[in-house]
Protein backbone atom coordinates (compact mmCIF):
# COMPACT_ATOMS: atom_id res chain seq x y z
CA UNK A 1 0.00 0.00 0.00
CA UNK A 2 1.00 3.22 -0.84
CA UNK A 3 1.65 6.08 1.44
CA UNK A 4 0.65 8.67 -1.19
CA UNK A 5 -2.87 6.97 -1.72
CA UNK A 6 -3.58 7.81 2.05
CA UNK A 7 -1.57 10.75 2.18
CA UNK A 8 -3.66 13.06 -0.59
CA UNK A 9 -6.53 12.07 1.10
CA UNK A 10 -6.14 12.85 4.64
CA UNK A 11 -4.58 16.36 2.86
CA UNK A 12 -7.62 16.39 1.24
CA UNK A 13 -10.64 15.62 3.77
CA UNK A 14 -8.60 17.48 6.56
CA UNK A 15 -7.11 20.97 6.97
CA UNK A 16 -4.43 20.68 4.53
CA UNK A 17 -1.40 19.48 6.46
CA UNK A 18 0.09 16.18 7.15
CA UNK A 19 0.50 13.54 10.22
CA UNK A 20 2.75 10.48 10.94
CA UNK A 21 2.01 7.29 8.86
CA UNK A 22 1.64 3.95 10.22
CA UNK A 23 1.23 0.18 8.52
CA UNK A 24 -0.35 -2.98 10.70
CA UNK A 25 -0.50 -6.04 8.77
CA UNK A 26 -2.94 -8.94 8.73
CA UNK A 27 -1.71 -12.62 9.49
CA UNK A 28 -1.93 -16.05 8.07
CA UNK A 29 -1.80 -19.23 10.23
CA UNK A 30 -0.16 -22.32 8.94
CA UNK A 31 -1.68 -23.99 11.61
CA UNK A 32 -3.33 -24.22 15.26
CA UNK A 33 -7.01 -22.46 14.84
CA UNK A 34 -8.97 -21.96 17.35
CA UNK A 35 -6.59 -23.10 19.72
CA UNK A 36 -5.73 -19.38 21.14
CA UNK A 37 -8.14 -19.24 23.39
CA UNK A 38 -8.45 -22.48 24.61
CA UNK A 39 -4.86 -22.09 25.85
CA UNK A 40 -3.01 -23.74 23.06
CA UNK A 41 -0.38 -22.69 20.42
CA UNK A 42 -0.69 -21.02 17.29
CA UNK A 43 1.61 -20.76 14.34
CA UNK A 44 0.77 -17.22 12.42
CA UNK A 45 2.98 -14.75 10.68
CA UNK A 46 2.04 -11.31 8.96
CA UNK A 47 1.31 -10.67 5.90
CA UNK A 48 2.06 -7.57 3.35
CA UNK A 49 -1.14 -6.29 2.88
CA UNK A 50 -2.83 -4.04 5.77
CA UNK A 51 -3.91 -1.08 7.17
CA UNK A 52 -2.07 2.43 6.69
CA UNK A 53 -3.55 5.40 8.73
CA UNK A 54 -2.33 9.05 8.66
CA UNK A 55 -2.70 10.75 11.86
CA UNK A 56 -2.38 14.29 13.58
CA UNK A 57 -3.34 15.01 16.52
CA UNK A 58 -5.67 18.23 16.24
CA UNK A 59 -5.87 19.97 19.56
CA UNK A 60 -8.62 19.12 20.33
CA UNK A 61 -10.92 16.10 22.21
CA UNK A 62 -12.50 15.67 19.26
CA UNK A 63 -11.85 12.26 17.20
CA UNK A 64 -12.17 13.38 13.29
CA UNK A 65 -11.78 9.65 11.37
CA UNK A 66 -12.28 9.03 7.56
CA UNK A 67 -12.38 5.93 6.42
CA UNK A 68 -11.03 6.04 2.48
CA UNK A 69 -11.97 2.77 1.81
CA UNK A 70 -15.88 3.85 2.88
CA UNK A 71 -15.74 7.15 2.20
CA UNK A 72 -17.34 7.46 5.23
CA UNK A 73 -16.69 10.04 8.25
CA UNK A 74 -17.16 9.96 11.61
CA UNK A 75 -16.57 12.39 14.54
CA UNK A 76 -16.34 11.43 18.49
CA UNK A 77 -15.30 12.77 21.64
CA UNK A 78 -12.19 11.11 23.20
CA UNK A 79 -14.71 11.05 26.48
CA UNK A 80 -17.65 9.86 24.81
CA UNK A 81 -19.32 7.16 27.09
CA UNK A 82 -21.06 5.33 24.20
CA UNK A 83 -18.76 6.08 20.99
CA UNK A 84 -19.77 5.87 17.28
CA UNK A 85 -22.46 3.53 15.51
CA UNK A 86 -20.45 2.25 12.29
CA UNK A 87 -18.46 -0.48 13.24
CA UNK A 88 -15.41 1.34 11.15
CA UNK A 89 -15.17 3.67 13.71
CA UNK A 90 -15.58 1.40 16.82
CA UNK A 91 -12.27 0.34 16.23
CA UNK A 92 -10.82 3.54 17.04
CA UNK A 93 -13.18 3.90 19.60
CA UNK A 94 -12.35 0.91 21.69
CA UNK A 95 -8.61 1.61 20.80
CA UNK A 96 -9.08 4.88 22.55
CA UNK A 97 -10.80 4.03 25.72
CA UNK A 98 -8.13 0.66 25.80
CA UNK A 99 -5.49 3.20 25.83
CA UNK A 100 -7.09 5.65 28.09
CA UNK A 101 -7.37 2.30 30.26
CA UNK A 102 -3.71 1.97 30.55
CA UNK A 103 -3.60 5.75 31.80
CA UNK A 104 -2.68 7.57 28.19
CA UNK A 105 -3.86 10.82 28.04
CA UNK A 106 -5.15 10.34 25.08
CA UNK A 107 -5.88 13.81 22.71
CA UNK A 108 -8.44 14.63 19.58
CA UNK A 109 -6.69 13.72 16.34
CA UNK A 110 -7.67 13.62 12.85
CA UNK A 111 -7.46 9.91 10.92
CA UNK A 112 -7.68 8.64 7.43
CA UNK A 113 -7.03 4.98 7.26
CA UNK A 114 -7.38 2.23 4.35
CA UNK A 115 -6.97 -1.04 3.65
CA UNK A 116 -5.80 -3.93 1.45
CA UNK A 117 -6.97 -7.13 3.55
CA UNK A 118 -9.41 -8.44 1.95
CA UNK A 119 -12.67 -8.04 4.23
CA UNK A 120 -14.20 -11.14 5.83
CA UNK A 121 -11.49 -13.70 4.71
CA UNK A 122 -10.29 -14.80 7.57
CA UNK A 123 -6.88 -12.62 7.21
CA UNK A 124 -7.21 -10.00 10.48
CA UNK A 125 -8.15 -7.34 8.90
CA UNK A 126 -9.87 -6.53 12.19
CA UNK A 127 -6.73 -7.25 14.25
CA UNK A 128 -4.84 -5.23 11.57
CA UNK A 129 -7.05 -2.03 12.15
CA UNK A 130 -6.61 -2.32 15.89
CA UNK A 131 -2.74 -2.84 16.08
CA UNK A 132 -2.69 0.46 13.46
CA UNK A 133 -4.46 2.21 15.68
CA UNK A 134 -2.70 0.92 18.45
CA UNK A 135 0.26 1.82 17.20
CA UNK A 136 -0.06 5.55 16.48
CA UNK A 137 -1.93 6.00 20.04
CA UNK A 138 1.24 4.62 20.98
CA UNK A 139 3.42 6.98 19.11
CA UNK A 140 1.53 10.33 19.83
CA UNK A 141 0.48 10.55 23.11
CA UNK A 142 2.50 7.34 25.14
CA UNK A 143 5.89 8.26 23.67
CA UNK A 144 5.70 4.70 22.47
CA UNK A 145 5.98 3.34 26.80
CA UNK A 146 3.09 0.99 26.27
CA UNK A 147 4.59 -2.22 25.66
CA UNK A 148 3.54 -4.39 22.22
CA UNK A 149 2.09 -7.13 24.43
CA UNK A 150 -0.29 -4.50 25.71
CA UNK A 151 -0.99 -3.23 22.40
CA UNK A 152 -2.07 -6.75 21.96
CA UNK A 153 -4.30 -6.72 24.55
CA UNK A 154 -5.63 -3.47 24.01
CA UNK A 155 -6.82 -4.86 20.07
CA UNK A 156 -8.53 -8.32 21.54
CA UNK A 157 -10.41 -6.04 24.55
CA UNK A 158 -11.69 -3.97 21.91
CA UNK A 159 -13.28 -6.94 19.83
CA UNK A 160 -14.97 -8.52 22.70
CA UNK A 161 -16.18 -5.07 24.40
CA UNK A 162 -17.06 -3.30 21.26
CA UNK A 163 -16.99 -5.39 18.30
CA UNK A 164 -18.57 -8.11 19.94
CA UNK A 165 -16.22 -10.78 19.10
CA UNK A 166 -14.89 -13.17 21.81
CA UNK A 167 -11.51 -13.24 19.96
CA UNK A 168 -8.40 -15.24 21.35
CA UNK A 169 -5.04 -13.48 20.92
CA UNK A 170 -3.89 -14.49 17.97
CA UNK A 171 -4.64 -11.90 15.02
CA UNK A 172 -3.34 -9.20 17.35
CA UNK A 173 -0.45 -10.97 18.03
CA UNK A 174 0.60 -11.60 14.64
CA UNK A 175 -0.46 -8.37 13.48
CA UNK A 176 2.33 -6.41 15.86
CA UNK A 177 4.79 -8.96 16.18
CA UNK A 178 5.38 -9.99 12.75
CA UNK A 179 9.28 -10.17 11.25
CA UNK A 180 9.98 -10.42 7.72
CA UNK A 181 9.75 -14.16 6.31
CA UNK A 182 9.42 -15.50 9.75
CA UNK A 183 6.11 -17.56 11.40
CA UNK A 184 6.03 -17.55 15.10
CA UNK A 185 4.75 -20.28 17.10
CA UNK A 186 3.05 -18.60 20.09
CA UNK A 187 2.13 -20.36 23.29
CA UNK A 188 -0.91 -18.95 24.50
CA UNK A 189 -1.10 -19.91 28.01
CA UNK A 190 2.10 -18.80 28.73
CA UNK A 191 2.94 -16.23 25.84
CA UNK A 192 6.22 -17.12 25.18
CA UNK A 193 6.61 -17.21 21.27
CA UNK A 194 9.82 -18.61 19.08
CA UNK A 195 10.07 -17.10 15.57
CA UNK A 196 10.87 -19.40 12.60
CA UNK A 197 12.16 -18.74 9.09
CA UNK A 198 9.67 -19.99 6.35
CA UNK A 199 11.26 -20.08 3.42
CA UNK A 200 10.64 -23.85 2.36
CA UNK A 201 12.45 -24.89 -1.08
CA UNK A 202 10.57 -25.88 -3.56
CA UNK A 203 6.88 -24.62 -2.13
CA UNK A 204 4.69 -22.01 -2.29
CA UNK A 205 1.77 -20.95 0.22
CA UNK A 206 -1.18 -19.37 -1.08
CA UNK A 207 -4.72 -17.94 -0.26
CA UNK A 208 -7.51 -19.36 -2.55
CA UNK A 209 -10.64 -16.94 -1.05
CA UNK A 210 -13.84 -18.60 -1.48
CA UNK A 211 -15.46 -15.07 -1.13
CA UNK A 212 -17.89 -16.37 1.11
CA UNK A 213 -17.86 -13.81 3.72
CA UNK A 214 -17.41 -14.38 7.02
CA UNK A 215 -18.73 -12.25 9.82
CA UNK A 216 -17.27 -13.69 13.19
CA UNK A 217 -18.80 -10.96 15.36
CA UNK A 218 -22.08 -12.50 16.99
CA UNK A 219 -21.40 -15.56 15.32
CA UNK A 220 -21.18 -19.30 15.86
CA UNK A 221 -17.55 -18.51 16.66
CA UNK A 222 -18.73 -17.52 20.17
CA UNK A 223 -20.97 -20.43 20.33
CA UNK A 224 -17.61 -22.42 19.85
CA UNK A 225 -15.68 -20.96 22.37
CA UNK A 226 -19.01 -21.42 24.85
CA UNK A 227 -18.80 -25.24 24.15
CA UNK A 228 -15.30 -25.48 24.71
CA UNK A 229 -15.46 -23.39 28.21
CA UNK A 230 -18.57 -25.83 29.70
CA UNK A 231 -16.24 -29.06 28.55
CA UNK A 232 -13.96 -27.02 30.83
CA UNK A 233 -15.82 -26.39 33.72
CA UNK A 234 -17.37 -30.13 33.51
CA UNK A 235 -13.40 -31.35 34.14
CA UNK A 236 -12.93 -28.91 36.94
CA UNK A 237 -16.04 -29.93 38.72
CA UNK A 238 -14.71 -33.66 38.29
CA UNK A 239 -11.03 -32.32 39.43
CA UNK A 240 -11.54 -29.68 41.50
CA UNK A 241 -7.77 -30.76 43.17
CA UNK A 242 -6.53 -29.30 39.71
CA UNK A 243 -6.22 -26.14 38.03
CA UNK A 244 -7.95 -26.75 34.96
CA UNK A 245 -8.00 -23.14 33.15
CA UNK A 246 -8.40 -24.32 29.32
CA UNK A 247 -8.50 -26.92 27.24
CA UNK A 248 -5.10 -26.60 27.45
CA UNK A 249 -4.92 -28.32 30.90
CA UNK A 250 -7.02 -31.17 29.86
CA UNK A 251 -6.11 -34.55 28.42
CA UNK A 252 -7.81 -37.49 26.52
CA UNK A 253 -8.10 -38.77 29.96
CA UNK A 254 -10.40 -36.06 30.88
CA UNK A 255 -12.62 -35.74 27.82
CA UNK A 256 -13.24 -39.29 27.91
CA UNK A 257 -14.35 -39.28 31.61
CA UNK A 258 -17.02 -36.02 31.27
CA UNK A 259 -18.29 -37.48 28.04
CA UNK A 260 -21.54 -38.46 29.62
CA UNK A 261 -21.82 -35.34 31.26
CA UNK A 262 -21.22 -32.44 28.40
CA UNK A 263 -23.10 -32.70 24.91
CA UNK A 264 -22.22 -34.56 21.91
CA UNK A 265 -21.51 -31.45 20.33
CA UNK A 266 -19.34 -29.86 23.05
CA UNK A 267 -17.32 -32.95 22.67
CA UNK A 268 -16.56 -33.20 19.52
CA UNK A 269 -15.18 -29.29 19.64
CA UNK A 270 -13.27 -30.23 22.00
CA UNK A 271 -11.84 -33.31 20.71
CA UNK A 272 -10.99 -31.13 18.05
CA UNK A 273 -8.37 -28.49 19.88
CA UNK A 274 -7.07 -31.40 21.84
CA UNK A 275 -5.96 -32.24 18.38
CA UNK A 276 -5.25 -29.82 17.10
CA UNK A 277 -2.76 -29.14 20.17
CA UNK A 278 -1.03 -31.77 18.80
CA UNK A 279 -1.08 -31.00 15.37
CA UNK A 280 1.01 -27.76 15.71
CA UNK A 281 4.07 -29.02 17.76
CA UNK A 282 3.97 -31.92 15.24
CA UNK A 283 4.39 -29.11 12.28
CA UNK A 284 6.81 -27.48 14.71
CA UNK A 285 9.16 -30.77 14.33
CA UNK A 286 8.26 -31.53 11.13
CA UNK A 287 9.21 -27.99 9.74
CA UNK A 288 12.74 -28.20 11.65
CA UNK A 289 13.53 -31.49 9.77
CA UNK A 290 12.30 -29.87 6.80
CA UNK A 291 9.34 -32.58 6.66
CA UNK A 292 7.27 -30.67 4.46
CA UNK A 293 4.81 -33.46 3.22
CA UNK A 294 4.33 -34.12 7.04
CA UNK A 295 3.51 -30.20 7.44
CA UNK A 296 0.87 -30.65 4.15
CA UNK A 297 -0.51 -33.78 5.95
CA UNK A 298 -1.35 -32.15 9.71
CA UNK A 299 -2.82 -29.32 7.50
CA UNK A 300 -5.51 -31.72 6.09
CA UNK A 301 -5.77 -33.42 9.11
CA UNK A 302 -6.80 -29.88 10.35
CA UNK A 303 -9.19 -28.76 7.85
CA UNK A 304 -11.02 -32.29 8.48
CA UNK A 305 -11.28 -31.54 12.28
CA UNK A 306 -12.68 -27.60 11.27
CA UNK A 307 -15.69 -28.97 8.57
CA UNK A 308 -16.14 -32.12 10.16
CA UNK A 309 -15.78 -31.62 14.13
CA UNK A 310 -15.66 -28.20 15.17
CA UNK A 311 -18.13 -27.04 12.17
CA UNK A 312 -16.92 -23.96 11.23
CA UNK A 313 -16.86 -24.62 7.27
CA UNK A 314 -18.23 -24.57 4.27
CA UNK A 315 -20.03 -26.18 0.93
CA UNK A 316 -17.27 -23.77 -1.03
CA UNK A 317 -14.22 -23.99 1.58
CA UNK A 318 -14.37 -27.68 1.24
CA UNK A 319 -14.57 -28.40 -2.37
CA UNK A 320 -11.54 -25.82 -2.86
CA UNK A 321 -9.99 -28.16 -0.04
CA UNK A 322 -10.95 -31.26 -2.24
CA UNK A 323 -9.74 -29.66 -5.22
CA UNK A 324 -5.98 -29.10 -3.42
CA UNK A 325 -5.99 -32.87 -3.09
CA UNK A 326 -7.13 -33.99 -6.26
CA UNK A 327 -4.65 -31.98 -7.45
CA UNK A 328 -1.74 -33.26 -5.06
CA UNK A 329 -0.86 -29.99 -3.23
CA UNK A 330 1.13 -30.90 -0.44
CA UNK A 331 -1.09 -29.13 1.96
CA UNK A 332 -4.80 -27.42 2.45
CA UNK A 333 -7.05 -26.60 4.61
CA UNK A 334 -9.22 -23.98 6.07
CA UNK A 335 -7.45 -20.67 7.74
CA UNK A 336 -8.85 -18.47 10.55
CA UNK A 337 -12.20 -18.49 12.22
CA UNK A 338 -13.93 -20.00 9.14
CA UNK A 339 -17.33 -19.56 7.96
CA UNK A 340 -16.16 -18.42 4.86
CA UNK A 341 -13.09 -16.79 3.80
CA UNK A 342 -9.44 -18.50 2.33
CA UNK A 343 -8.05 -21.73 2.37
CA UNK A 344 -4.42 -21.96 2.98
CA UNK A 345 -2.24 -24.16 0.62
CA UNK A 346 1.28 -25.69 0.47
CA UNK A 347 1.65 -26.39 -2.65
CA UNK A 348 5.27 -27.80 -4.50
CA UNK A 349 6.39 -25.12 -6.83
CA UNK A 350 5.95 -27.29 -10.17
CA UNK A 351 2.31 -27.57 -8.94
CA UNK A 352 1.12 -24.23 -8.33
CA UNK A 353 -0.07 -23.09 -12.06
CA UNK A 354 -1.82 -26.00 -12.16
CA UNK A 355 -3.55 -25.93 -9.05
CA UNK A 356 -4.30 -22.27 -9.08
CA UNK A 357 -5.65 -22.78 -12.81
CA UNK A 358 -7.81 -25.81 -11.93
CA UNK A 359 -8.87 -24.08 -8.71
CA UNK A 360 -10.37 -21.40 -10.52
CA UNK A 361 -11.81 -23.58 -12.93
CA UNK A 362 -13.72 -25.68 -10.78
CA UNK A 363 -14.48 -23.64 -8.44
CA UNK A 364 -15.98 -21.03 -11.08
CA UNK A 365 -17.59 -24.22 -13.07
CA UNK A 366 -20.14 -24.45 -9.95
CA UNK A 367 -20.09 -21.43 -7.83
CA UNK A 368 -20.33 -18.87 -10.89
CA UNK A 369 -17.40 -17.39 -9.57
CA UNK A 370 -13.15 -17.61 -9.27
CA UNK A 371 -11.77 -17.71 -5.55
CA UNK A 372 -10.14 -14.74 -5.38
CA UNK A 373 -5.73 -16.14 -5.18
CA UNK A 374 -3.21 -14.21 -2.96
CA UNK A 375 0.40 -15.72 -3.00
CA UNK A 376 1.67 -15.31 0.64
CA UNK A 377 4.88 -12.89 1.64
CA UNK A 378 5.66 -13.03 4.78
CA UNK A 379 5.89 -9.43 6.12
CA UNK A 380 6.73 -7.09 8.97
CA UNK A 381 4.28 -6.50 11.97
CA UNK A 382 2.92 -2.96 12.93
CA UNK A 383 5.54 -0.01 12.56
CA UNK A 384 5.49 3.97 11.76
CA UNK A 385 6.28 4.39 8.13
CA UNK A 386 6.96 8.20 8.29
C1 LIG B 1 -10.22 -15.61 14.53
C2 LIG B 1 -9.93 -15.07 15.93
C3 LIG B 1 -8.65 -15.67 16.51
C4 LIG B 1 -8.65 -17.20 16.39
C5 LIG B 1 -9.06 -17.64 14.99
C6 LIG B 1 -9.23 -19.12 14.89
O1 LIG B 1 -9.26 -15.18 13.63
O2 LIG B 1 -9.82 -13.67 15.90
O3 LIG B 1 -8.46 -15.26 17.84
O4 LIG B 1 -9.44 -17.77 17.37
O5 LIG B 1 -10.25 -17.02 14.56
O6 LIG B 1 -8.02 -19.76 15.08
Amino acid sequence: MEVEFVRNRFIKHFDGQTGNVYFSPGRINLIGEHTDYNGGFVFPGAVSQGVMAEVRPNGTNKVMAYSIDLKDRVEFDVDDPQGPKATWARFIYGMVKEFQLLGVDVKGFNIAFAGDVPLGAGMSSSAAMESCFGCALNDLFADNKISKWDIVLAGQATEHKYIGCNCGIMDQFASVFGEEGKLMRLDCNSREFEYFPFAPKGYKLVLLNSCVKHELAGSPYNDRRNSCERVVKAVQEKHPERSVKTLRDCTWQDLEEVKDIVSAEDMQRATFVLGEKDRVLGVCDALMAGDYEKVGELMYATHHGLSKDYEVSCEELDYLNDIAKECGVTGSRIMGGGFGGCTINLVKDSLYNDFVETAKQKFAAKYGHEPKVYDVVIGRGSHKVC
